[in-house]
């Protein structure tokens, strides 16, 4: 399993102190999230994070956008150093012209499904995602209630996956992430946990450690 601290719970005039220490207590994948105040409403930092994060952590960066019609800054986000850019369903009509595009800029590409969209939805891109990211909140704050029913989208997409082939993405998970829901999203087949407030919410080593569930 790889856990993806969100620097949303950061301290943001410590930005790289904190994500240096996380990145040091253990991070598999540095998860940033950046919201345009439209798709959701809160706004958070801009593309330059993902450049001013790289400088100073070789911790790969998954990045989240919550930007209603991504297409513009997907260059800006790889150029930045984005090493997977993961965009929402709901964002733009033209999720696959997306997905490629990212992937022709050179980084991987997540699939990423707010919690009233359903999985059928995105069958289309299935084939041609790294990841698929289940939000398991509604995005745009942190610290959210994980909503317990969307395990069973794990879980079916888990099914999806063992029954074809030509499926090789890994399963994220997004909100509410601390160490009594994580269990559910392993158990449901999730690869990635992303946690914010339960990371940075105490001893950073110590709280990703206990994510670790067998
Ligand atoms: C929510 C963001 C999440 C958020 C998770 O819109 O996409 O990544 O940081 O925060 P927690 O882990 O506190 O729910
Ligand atoms: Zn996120």
């Amino acid at each position: 399993m790889k856990i993806a601290p969100s620097i949303l719970s950061a301290d943001q005039m410590n930005m790289g102190r904190d994500v240096k220490a996380v990145s040091e207590a253990g991070a598999d994948l540095i998860h940033v999230d950046i919201m345009d105040g439209h798709f959701v409403s809160n706004i958070t930092f801009g593309m330059g994070i993902i450049k001013a994060l790289k400088a100073v952590t070789e911790t790969p960066l998954d990045v989240h956008l919550m930007i209603d019609h991504p297409e513009p800054y997907l260059p800006i986000a790889v150029e930045n150093g984005a090493d997977m850019v993961l965009i929402h369903a709901e964002a733009t009509p033209h999720i696959h012209g997306a997905i490629q595009t990212i992937h022709n800029l050179g980084a991987k590409a997540g699939v990423v499904i707010n919690p009233g969209t359903p999985v059928d939805s995105i069958i289309p891109v299935l084939s041609i995602v790294d990841q698929v990211l289940i939000m398991t909140v509604n995005p745009g704050f942190g610290g959210q209630k994980f909503i317990k029913e969307m395990t069973k989208k794990i879980t079916h997409l888990d099914q999806l996956r063992q029954t074809n082939s030509d499926y090789s993405f890994e399963i994220e998970v997004d909100g509410g992430v601390d160490d009594k829901t994580v269990g559910l999203c392993k158990d449901a087949g999730a690869d990635i946990f992303v946690a914010g407030s339960y990371v940075f919410g105490g001893n950073l080593e110590e709280r990703i450690k206990s994510l670790r569930v067998e």
